[in-house]
C-alpha cells in the first residue's frame, strides 16, 4: 500500500494554506509538484558540480558530463529505449514537437527537391504534404505541424472523435490512406483524460509505412512507458509533469529516424567540424543538442525517475484511478453537470461544465476555498469548439492527492454552484 502521508512529507509545497484554507492542489496535468529529493539534487548540482559539460578536460567538467550522460541512460531505461543515444534532452514536449516538425519539414523538402526538377512538380508535391493529428491535441501537437504544412500549401488531416471523447478509428484508417508523411497523436488527452489506443494506431500507421510521434506529456508520470513495445518512432514528454524541474524534457526517437532527420538548431556541441564553407554535424544524440543544456534540471529529471521507480507503479495507478472514480461519483450528484470526456479507458483527470455557470467563475470561487484547479480551454481550443463550450473546469490528480482532498474539492464545487445560480 502506498503511504500517502509519507509521500506528502516529501512535497513541502503541499503543506500550506491559501486564503486561510489548506491547499488542495488538483492542477497536476499542468505541472506536478516536486519532491524534496528532486529539489535537493538540483541544488546539490549547483553547490558542488556546476560546470559546462562535454567541453572541459578538468575534473568538474568531467564529473558533470558523466552525471548528465548517466541521466540520459536513466531516461532511456525508464521508457525502455534500446540505446541512450535515442534520447535527446529538450526543454519539454513543446520543444520536442517543434524539433520534429522542423526537422521533418527539412527532410521532406530536401528529398523532394533532389527528386524533382520543375517548379510545377515541386508545388504538386508540396500540396500533397499532409500530417495527421487527432481532434484532441494540445496546441503544442497541433500548431507546429499546422504551420509546417501551411508553409507548403499542404494540409492537416484530423481524426474525429465521438461525444464521449473517443477517437474514430475507421476514419483514422481512411485518413491514413490519404498518405500523411507523419502521424502525431496524444497518448492521453489533457482535456478529456482519454487514453488513446496508441499501440493499435501505431501498428495501423506502420502498415502504410508512416512514422508515428506519440505525445506522452500526460502519460509518462502515470503509466509505465515501453517505446519498443509501443513501436512508436518518437515519444515526447516534459519533465515538469513528472515531478521533475521545469525546463527539461525529452524526445525519444528510433536511431534510424534520428540519423535521417537533419538538426533542428545550430551552434556549439552539435557540430563535428566547422569552416566558413561547410559544417559537418556531431553524432547522436549531440546532433540535436545545440548549446549549453540544462544540466541541473536533467539531473533533477533523473532523480524524479528514481522517485517514481521507487514506488509500486500498479499501486500508483490504482490510487489515481480511485481518486478519479470518487470524483466522478461525487460530482455526478450535482444538477446540470456535464462531463467532457467519458471514455471508459481514461486517466486521472476530470473535465466538466455546469449549466449556466462559466468555468472561470467556478474556478475563481473554489480557489478562494483553497482548491487549485484549471479552467479554460487547456491549450486545446479545437476540443472546446468540438463540444461547443467556452472551456471546462479540470481537476487532475497525482500520487500525493487523497480521497479527503477529492471530498473538499467536490464540496467546494457544490457550494460555488449554489452561489453562482
Ligand atoms: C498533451 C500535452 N501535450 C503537450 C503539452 C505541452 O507541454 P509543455 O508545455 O511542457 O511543453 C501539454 C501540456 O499541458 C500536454 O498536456
Amino acid at each position: 500500500m502506498l503511504d500517502i502521508k509519507e509521500i506528502r512529507n516529501q512535497f513541502p509545497v503541499l503543506d500550506q494554506q491559501v486564503y486561510g484554507k489548506p491547499l488542495v492542489y488538483l492542477d497536476n496535468a499542468a505541472t506536478t509538484q516536486k519532491p524534496l529529493c528532486v529539489i535537493e539534487r538540483e541544488r546539490d548540482y549547483y553547490l558542488h558540480e556546476n560546470c559546462n559539460i562535454h567541453r572541459g578536460v578538468h575534473y568538474l567538467s568531467q564529473k558533470a558530463t558523466e552525471a548528465y550522460e548517466h541521466a540520459r541512460q536513466t531516461v532511456a531505461d525508464f521508457v525502455h529505449a534500446k540505446e541512450a543515444r535515442e534520447i535527446i534532452f529538450t526543454r519539454g514536449t513543446t520543444e520536442s514537437l517543434n524539433l520534429l516538425a522542423t526537422s521533418f519539414e527539412h527532410l521532406l523538402l530536401s528529398t523532394s527537391n533532389s527528386q524533382l526538377t520543375t517548379d510545377s512538380q515541386l508545388s504538386t508535391l508540396n500540396s500533397q504534404l499532409k500530417v495527421l493529428v487527432t481532434s484532441m491535441e494540445h496546441h503544442s501537437n497541433l500548431v507546429p505541424w499546422q504551420q509546417m504544412v501551411q508553409r507548403h500549401h499542404g494540409r492537416l488531416l484530423v481524426v474525429p472523435m465521438d461525444d464521449r471523447g473517443i477517437l474514430d478509428l475507421e476514419q483514422y484508417e481512411k485518413l491514413l490512406k490519404e498518405g500523411p508523411k507523419v502521424v502525431s497523436i496524444a497518448h492521453i488527452s489533457n482535456v478529456l483524460g482519454t487514453i488513446n489506443p496508441v499501440k493499435e494506431m501505431i501498428a495501423m500507421a506502420h502498415q502504410y509505412g508512416i512514422p508515428v510521434v506519440v505525445d506522452g506529456a500526460q502519460s509518462i508520470a502515470h503509466h509505465p512507458i515501453d517505446v519498443q513495445d509501443l513501436d512508436c518512432d518518437f515519444f515526447v514528454f516534459s519533465g515538469h509533469k513528472m515531478y521533475a524541474p521545469m525546463g527539461i524534457g525529452g524526445l525519444y526517437g528510433k536511431a534510424e529516424w534520428l540519423e535521417k532527420l537533419p538538426p533542428y538548431q545550430f551552434g556549439g556541441e552539435m557540430v563535428d567540424t566547422v569552416s566558413f564553407d561547410k559544417t559537418t554535424f556531431n553524432v547522436l544524440p549531440y546532433k540535436f543538442e545545440a548549446g549549453t543544456p540544462n544540466v541541473g534540471a536533467a539531473l533533477g529529471l533523473e532523480t524524479a525517475i528514481q522517485f517514481i521507480k521507487g514506488l509500486d507503479r500498479r499501486e500508483v495507478e490504482a490510487h489515481e484511478g480511485q481518486l478519479l472514480r470518487s470524483a466522478l461519483e461525487k460530482l455526478s450528484e450535482i444538477d446540470g453537470i456535464h462531463f467532457i470526456g467519458e471514455s471508459d479507458h481514461r486517466s486521472g483527470l476530470v473535465s466538466f461544465i455546469i449549466d449556466g455557470i462559466h468555468p472561470y467563475d467556478l474556478g475563481t470561487i473554489i480557489d478562494k476555498m483553497g482548491v487549485a484547479v484549471r479552467t479554460g480551454h487547456h491549450c486545446a481550443e479545437p476540443v472546446m469548439t468540438r463540444f461547443g463550450i467556452p472551456g471546462t473546469v479540470r481537476a487532475s490528480f497525482a500520487l500525493y492527492n487523497t480521497l479527503e482532498e477529492v471530498e473538499v474539492f467536490v464540496n467546494a464545487v457544490k457550494k460555488a454552484a449554489m452561489m453562482l445560480r
